[in-house]
């Protein structure tokens, strides 16, 4: 899965990238105002565009994933913006990679798709009305090479999180990247 790709992959992509961060999800920035005061844990954060945003915005963040040329990137920004930011490389398709890092306010995942295996645990380190906010392509975006069947958002990947958490707002958006949407979701109080 090219998208996904394996640490390879995205070690050289961060590596040949110029020396500061992308800008943030457009997603992200429209729809702060509904992540819970606190904290948050980035999924796949890559080199931290969306984690230098959060920071700024007063949250505390942790960011993970696997590229470690990602998580150096990231810590390299945060440092030069004086923000504090706590990082841990794992490899997300390991189910227990999650297991010692908490529970926080919100989740983010951004760009990168969970089997419902993956979102089942995630979801387990969201505390009790706290948000868990996902924005990737989404299941009308046109397939390529680069962006296959596999790694496309669609309705059904949340059957089983639908138990514990409202969905507080959905969004599809177009540019010319693609086919996005936005799915916004509240963790029920048990
Ligand atoms: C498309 S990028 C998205 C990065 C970031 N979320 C953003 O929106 O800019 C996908 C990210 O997933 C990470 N990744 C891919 N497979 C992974 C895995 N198995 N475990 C951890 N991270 C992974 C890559 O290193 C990369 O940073």
């Amino acid at each position: 899965m090219e998208y996904m790709g394996n640490e390879k992959f995205w070690n050289n992509k961060f590596e040949n990238r110029k020396d500061s961060p992308l800008n943030p999800e457009k997603a992200l920035i429209e729809n702060i105002m509904y992540f819970k005061k606190g904290s948050v844990l980035d999924i796949a954060c890559g080199d931290g565009r969306n984690t230098l945003f959060l920071l700024k915005n007063g949250f505390k963040v942790t960011g993970v994933d696997f590229s470690i040329k990602a998580i150096e990137r990231l810590k390299i920004f945060a440092k030069r913006a004086n923000y504090l930011v706590d990082t841990k490389l794992i490899d997300l398709s390991d189910l227990n990679a999650l297991s010692e890092v908490g529970v926080f306010d919100n989740i983010l995942i951004n760009h990168y798709r969970l089997s419902k295996d993956q979102l089942n645990v995630i979801t387990s380190h969201i505390s009790d009305g706290g948000i868990l906010f996902i924005c990737g392509f989404g299941h009308k975006h046109k397939v390529d090479s680069k962006i296959r069947k596999d790694d496309l958002i669609k309705p059904d990947d949340f059957e089983d999180i639908n138990k514990f958490f409202e969905l507080v707002k959905y969004a599809e958006n177009e540019d010319d990247r693609g086919f996005f949407v936005t799915y916004i979701f509240r963790k029920i109080k048990k």
